[in-house]
């Protein structure tokens, strides 16, 4: 049954993506976005739009008032880690200040349906790995701490009975689709960051740490395609259409590759050499970060299909280059 979903950070790279494929659905959609960090180009036409920050009380209640929306989908919040570290008030005033907000405006609403972008950054170190959704929680950054607290907001009102949720966990975000990439401002992503110093369009990539007790010494992390997270919300939306209270997913490949072996991968798909220079840790990066999906594939359905690691770069490099997947 189409139903009418509210987006909140919708002018993202995931947000759009996600919009997107709930308007091929059939599905009706209503963005609203503050534009701080996304641009209103890449938001799907037959979307409505809202520009306000999900921490306006009074812009939020308005909306809820005067849209029916059934559901809502947050991506809305700031993204580095290292900024994080550098800057954790505006981390926490954000990701879980005006997120609280946005969540007391649809409990109030009658609005109880909520897909949340949470992030392995909860994690922190690893214990074991690949990571189920039970391994420990303990953040190295603020950024993981942000959406842990946010994760706790959840689990209390869902106890409440105030909301239904489901938290995902995404793994490294990466890959492009019909066009769309990560462009943050500034960039601070692995894969984006190495293809453009491979055109020469930035600097040689800085390496951040050869030291970490993986077997090339730097970090491994899990490469996931936008498309595939893109499709996990809708069968995040659908599981909570069917009565699911709370649910928190990871959202990985199970596959974990070292930036040397990223780097590699450029390089045979671009055929071009990533410059790149070895320098020390950036604070706040575990060493390994690597899910276990086995709940997501039993509980959502989902299983990625666009996710090895050469597909996500070749995608990546097309819409670098100007030519769509
Ligand atoms: N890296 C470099 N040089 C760079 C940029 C990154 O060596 O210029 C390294 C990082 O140290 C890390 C890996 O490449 O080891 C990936 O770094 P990203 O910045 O691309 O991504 P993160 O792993 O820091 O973070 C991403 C998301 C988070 C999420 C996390 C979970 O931004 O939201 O993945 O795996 F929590």
């Amino acid at each position: 049954m189409a139903r009418h979903v509210l987006v909140a950070g919708g002018a993202g790279f995931i947000g759009s993506l996600t919009a997107q494929a709930l308007l091929d659905r059939g599905d009706r959609v209503t963005i609203v976005d503050d534009l701080s960090t996304g641009s209103k180009d890449v938001i799907p036409q037959g979307a409505a739009f809202h520009e306000a920050s999900i921490g306006d009380e009074v812009a939020m209640t308005t909306l809820l008032s005067s849209a029916d929306i059934d559901a809502c989908i947050c991506f809305a919040g700031f993204i580095a880690a290292g900024e994080s570290m550098s800057d954790p008030g505006k981390y926490f005033v954000n990701n879980v200040g005006a997120t609280t907000v946005l969540l007391e405006a649809l409990a109030k609403a009658q609005v109880q349906q909520f897909v949340f972008s949470s992030s392995a950054a909860v994690y922190g170190e690893p214990l074991f790995t690949p990571m189920t959704e039970t391994h420990p929680t303990a953040p190295t950054s603020v950024y993981g701490e942000t959406k842990l607290m946010v994760e706790r907001v959840l689990s209390w009102m869902a106890s409440r009975g105030a909301m239904r949720y489901v938290a995902l966990r995404y793994f490294n975000a990466a890959g492009a689709l019909e066009g769309h990439r990560e462009a943050h401002q500034p960039e601070t992503h692995l894969i984006p960051l190495a293809l453009a110093a491979a055109k020469g369009e930035r600097p040689a990539l800085q390496v951040f740490g050869t030291d970490y007790p993986t077997p090339d010494g730097t970090c491994i992390r899990d490469y996931i395609h936008v498309s595939d997270l893109a499709r996990a919300h809708l069968a995040a939306l659908d599981v909570l259409a069917s009565g699911t209270t709370e649910l928190v997913c990871n959202l990985g490949t199970s596959q974990g590759y070292s930036v040397r072996e990223v780097i590699s991968a450029i390089e045979e798909v671009t055929g071009l050499s990533v410059p790149h220079e070895l320098t020390s840790r950036r604070p706040g990066d575990p060493a390994e970060l690597v899910a276990s999906c086995d709940l997501a594939r039993d509980v959502l359905g989902w299983v990625p299909t666009r996710s090895a690691l050469h597909d996500i770069i070749r995608d990546a490099w097309h819409a670098s280059s100007g030519t769509t997947n």
